[in-house]
């Protein structure tokens, strides 16, 4: 059987490229689409999980990277740049690799799961630390892109979004029809604004019938776009979407209002919450802003607001082996036992 070729070549006549134009790829999308049988039945609903952290470099990154990558590429850059907050650094820096391009990732220092920074290490990023926070790194990031030469490829880079919203086909492709709701975490606004898109774009091309609501959810310290303003020092455990300013702003509102959605907050506890219950009852280990989405509906649920019967998507963005620290504080300490059956045996309660 033929494998999954990557985004670029599985979906070329519906992104912005070339016919001759060749992908850099790790053959990236293709991400399993699991029904969540605990959050069906809390919501009585038919919910999916689009587990985005089965991607090469384990977030939903890498579907716009290889976009971003391969368009650099295209046209004779020799570096890339990009502000992150992980997991778009990590995405870079091995896609980089793949093109034979040098990669400066800025990060927010001290604010980015372990994981992620060994990624961006292990790829040969250049890492600068900067004193202060995503925004911050973004606006520099955007500067020296104006005056030195270096590609940027953050989700501003409109390739990104065209890579992005390709989740979208194959949920309505693995489906047969878009979900009546798309659930989703808002950090920097490029990935609702990507589904947002590729929804419309098969809609329109009558290959689905409709388009979903599209809810999105941001942590209560890092909510600007739920109070209306930015929040200059945001702040939540969720340090993918520890964002005060995002860059698509505009873009998720008209993601919101054109769907009939909603954009609102959920707090560390709740996704700390909905992050056990992914991983405890569904089996699906994600990284704490993942679980955003989840804590989102469950809200939602709590709230009346989810008519039973729907079927609804929840994005699950990133790898919980991104940032296990979460996974094991708080959890009991694993005993110790000898090279012994019995013994084993009487720990289980087997015996
Ligand atoms: N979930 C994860 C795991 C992320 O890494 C991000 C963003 C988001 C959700 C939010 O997506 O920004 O498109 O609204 N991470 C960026 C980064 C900011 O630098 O890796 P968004």
């Amino acid at each position: 059987r033929a494998q999954w070729r990557g985004i670029i070549e599985e979906y070329r006549d519906r992104l912005p490229i070339g016919a001759d134009t060749a992908p850099v790829t790790l053959r990236e999308g293709g991400t399993p689409l699991v029904p969540a049988q605990v959050l069906s039945e809390l919501t009585g609903c038919d919910v999916h999980l689009k587990v985005e952290g089965a991607n090469p470099t384990g977030s939903f990154k890498d579907r716009g990277m290889t976009m971003a990558i391969t368009k650099a590429k295209e046209n004779g850059a020799q570096a890339v740049i990009c502000a992150s907050t992980g997991n778009t650094s990590a995405s870079a820096a091995a896609y980089a690799v793949r093109a034979g391009m040098v990669c400066a990732v800025l990060v927010p220092q001290g604010k980015i799961a372990l994981g992620k920074m060994g990624q961006a290490l292990v790829h040969g990023a250049e890492i600068l630390q900067v004193e202060g926070n995503f925004d911050d790194c973004l606006s520099l990031a955007r500067g020296l892109s104006e005056k030195y030469p270096v590609a940027l490829v953050n989700s501003v880079n409109p390739v990104r979004i065209e890579g992005q919203k390709t989740a979208a086909f194959e949920i309505v492709d693995m489906l047969g029809d878009a979900p009546d709701i798309h659930v989703l975490p808002v950090g920097n606004a490029g990935n609702i604004t990507a589904y947002w898109k590729g929804y419309g774009e098969y809609a329109d091309a009558a290959i689905a019938s409709r388009t979903p609501r599209m809810w999105g959810f941001q942590a209560s310290g890092a909510a600007p776009i739920v109070r209306g303003e930015a929040v200059k020092d945001p702040s939540t455990i969720a340090t993918a979407i520890r964002i005060g300013n995002p860059a698509s702003w505009t873009l998720a509102e008209q993601a919101r209002d054109e769907s009939g959605g909603l954009i609102e907050a959920v707090t560390d506890r709740q996704i700390l919450r909905a992050y056990r219950l992914l991983a405890a009852q569904e089996g699906v280990f994600v990284e704490p802003a993942s679980a955003a989405s989840v804590a989102g509906l469950l809200q939602a649920t709590e709230e009346g607001k989810v008519d039973p019967g729907q079927r609804i998507v929840c994005t699950v963005t990133g790898n919980g082996l991104k940032d296990p620290d979460w996974a094991v504080a708080g959890a009991p300490q694993p005993v110790t036992v000898p090279v012994d059956a019995d013994a084993a045996a009487r720990r289980l309660g087997l015996v």
